[in-house]
């Protein structure tokens, strides 16, 4: 008999996240009641913002319980549907479980069924046309007000979010600076992302580094990492500059006691604007984000590089993997389907 398994929360985290803190259990196949459709997931988007949701406090969404099956976006084959407006067949995108199975309804949390193009991987729209895709395109458009000519400096550039955005940048005419953790990620954001410059925060001054290849400083600062790279950028900013907060992954781990922002008064100073966005409450340009993504990547103008781990089983360690920073790229699991189906 088929089988739903299911990624558990074995014990909370407290700073990094182990393959310890999950465990694999297994459950009947869920039946769809009415309005709800199923869904067969066939990739995970490994998110970096699940390792909040992972120490039992609330972080914009609730904690998961102990036992909980863990929270996290994927993309689907609907398989079974009591929704007029999903039918088996359709490939879905939402905040799904790390499961073979997922219950989802209309209201799900970005909900969305995708319409695959041509020969276009599907694995694409958990990442470039996915999450991290429109993450990226919202936030420099939208947050950002990205235009032609200026300085953006992104950081965790060679990463999902990241690798998107500086690339994006590019597109609009800007000079982009992508800030990474080795020298490795640097040449691979100069040389097939194309970024005008890299630099690693581990070995480099920020500040020093920014201002000698745009001495006004960074029109925009897309902050994907917080902590001592958020205040570096503070003081390589030009005056009436954006910083688009996206995420903070270096304090993730450490929920207690997050890196010390010391430069803070620079936002006063240079008169800087600074506004944190989440993707869902702009879910309603996914589409055009979408649309625009899918042309740029199809004219061969935006690199996609995607890290896959493949097996439901191996989740929890490729996620402990992105957290790390040992990944390039998107990180995503691609379920195995062929067990079960
Ligand atoms: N606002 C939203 O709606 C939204 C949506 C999606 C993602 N995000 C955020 O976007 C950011 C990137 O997510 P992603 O999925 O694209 O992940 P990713 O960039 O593919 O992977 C995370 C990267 O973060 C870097 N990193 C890890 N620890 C760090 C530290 N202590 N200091 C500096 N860098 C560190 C690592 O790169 P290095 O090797 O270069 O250090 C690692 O490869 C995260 O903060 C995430 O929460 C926000």
């Amino acid at each position: 008999m088929q089988k739903n398994r299911q990624v558990v929360l074995a014990s909370y985290a407290s700073d990094a996240a182990r393959v310890e803190n999950f465990a694999m259990t297994e459950s009947p196949i869920p039946q769809p009641g009415e309005g709800e459709f199923l869904i067969r997931n066939m990739y995970f988007s490994l998110e970096p913002a699940i390792r909040g949701w992972l120490d039992g406090k609330a972080n914009y969404f609730p904690p998961i319980p102990i036992g909980g099956v863990i929270r996290g976006p994927s993309v689907g084959r609907v398989v079974a549907s009591k929704n007029a407006d999903f039918a088996p067949g359709d490939i879905v995108f939402a905040l799904n479980h790390w499961e073979d199975y997922s219950i989802c309804h209309s209201d799900a949390v970005l909900l969305e069924k995708l319409q695959p193009h041509g020969d276009t991987p599907i694995s694409y729209y958990v990442g470039a046309l996915g999450g991290a895709g429109a993450t990226a395109y919202v936030g420099l458009h939208e947050i950002g007000k990205i235009q032609s000519g200026q300085t953006v400096v992104v950081s965790a550039a060679a990463g999902a979010t990241g690798s998107m955005a500086g690339q994006i940048a590019k597109q609009r005419g800007c000079t982009v600076i992508g800030i990474v953790g080795s020298d490795e990620k640097a040449k691979l954001i100069v040389e097939q992302f194309g970024f005008d410059a890299a630099i690693n925060y581990k070995t480099d001054d920020i500040a020093a580094a920014v201002l000698a290849i745009a001495p006004e400083g960074a029109d925009i600062y897309f902050d994907n990492v917080g902590g001592p790279v958020l205040n570096a950028m503070l003081v390589a900013m030009k005056v009436y500059g954006r910083i688009v907060g996206c995420g903070m992954i270096s304090d993730y781990n450490r929920t207690e006691n997050p890196n010390p922002i010391t430069n803070l008064w620079e936002v006063v100073a240079r008169q800087l604007t600074m506004q944190g966005f989440l993707l869902f409450t702009y879910h309603d340009q996914v589409p055009a984000a979408q649309a625009q993504l899918t042309e740029w990547i199809n004219q061969g103008k935006i690199k996609v590089i995607e890290h896959i781990t493949k097996g439901i089983a191996n989740t929890p360690a490729a996620f402990c993997e992105l957290m790390s920073g040992k990944t390039t790229g998107k990180a995503l699991v691609e379920v195995d389907l062929i067990e079960l189906t």
